[in-house]
């Protein structure tokens, strides 16, 4: 028995928990479902952020807000924004029920498609969440989406992921065959995190903030350009996939990319990597790989 609990608010949709134990991974964004409560949530999410984003966020991200005609007022609808972004770059922010495993995730970037949390925090700690909601992925993520160059660059960081998984599938010892997935799992999180999640890029006006991590947190965002303490050094493969990350702080150590083509770059890199076995062996340490995660890849479907 359902007991009716409104609101969509994380983790305590009933709405959310049915879906999860039908095993339904893409689900409809039930709009109305979204209570008063939640609608205030983004307001004020929105209110705070917006003049933060105006002195710290990278123009295409302002660019891509203003593209999307990103409501201040209301949660977003998927099916609106779609309309507005995938002309733009062939992007479609998808809904989903919660986690998505690894490989799964990144053959959605791969093909357009980017898994997005319908659920938004707790009015009460609009500061700290320690997993994505509706914020996070429509204001923070989605408005890059909308920048071609950007959009390529996951695309092509969901090919990576894809020939991680054909080449690993070919190791015949399986114990050694799951070390390696681990660890090519490990150098591609982190790859991600530093760049996606908490890249800063240098534009003509001087350090600007990219990563979504970033974009949706009032505070870090600020943090993150303003803190001497915080290490900012240009992007660095070999630094990048050997260094662990923590989630549940502000970051001390950012890395600093000069163009989306920049980026591209490290992406490509990062596939010449992977295919000379050079991510097989990175140091180990955060973030832990999971077993879906592990599973997601040992079990890829890789004929689509
Ligand atoms: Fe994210």
């Amino acid at each position: 028995m359902t007991t009716a609990i409104a609101g969509l608010t994380t983790t305590k949709a009933p709405f959310i928990e049915q879906a999860v134990e039908r095993g339904e991974l893409f689900i409809e964004q039930p709009y109305d479902l979204y209570s008063n409560e939640n609608q205030e949530t983004w307001r004020q999410l929105y209110a705070r952020i917006l003049p933060r984003w105006e002195k710290y966020a990278h123009p295409k991200f302002m660019e891509g807000v203003q593209n999307l005609a990103l409501d201040p007022h209301n949660v977003p609808r998927l099916e609106d924004i779609n309309k507005f972004l995938s002309p733009l770059s062939g992007f479609t922010a998808k809904a989903v029920s919660g986690y998505v495993p690894a490989y799964l995730f990144f053959d959605c970037i791969r093909q357009r498609a980017f898994p997005t949390t319908i659920t938004i925090r707790e009015g009460q700690k609009l500061d700290y969440l320690p997993e994505p909601d509706v914020f996070h992925d429509v204001a923070g993520h989605v408005p890059m989406h909308t920048d071609r160059v950007f959009a390529d660059v996951l695309v092509r960081f969901g090919e990576v992921a894809r020939a991680a998984a054909e080449r690993c599938r070919d190791i015949a010892d399986e114990h050694e065959r799951v070390r390696i997935v681990e660890s090519n799992i490990k150098a591609m999180a982190r790859f991600f995190w530093f760049t996606v999640e908490f890249g800063l890029m240098n534009t003509a006006a001087g350090l600007r903030v990219y990563g979504s991590g970033l974009l949706s947190s009032y505070g870090e965002l600020a943090h993150a350009l303003d803190a001497p303490e915080v290490q900012r050094f240009p992007f660095q493969m070999e630094w990048v996939v050997n260094q662990y990350f923590e989630i549940d702080h502000y970051q001390p150590l950012l890395f600093v990319v000069d163009s989306f083509e920049h980026l591209y770059a490290q992406v490509d890199e990062l596939e010449k990597w992977m295919h000379a076995g050079k991510l097989n062996n990175v140091s180990p340490g955060e973030p832990l790989v999971d077993e879906k995660d592990l599973e997601s890849f040992l079990h890829a479907k890789l004929d689509g």
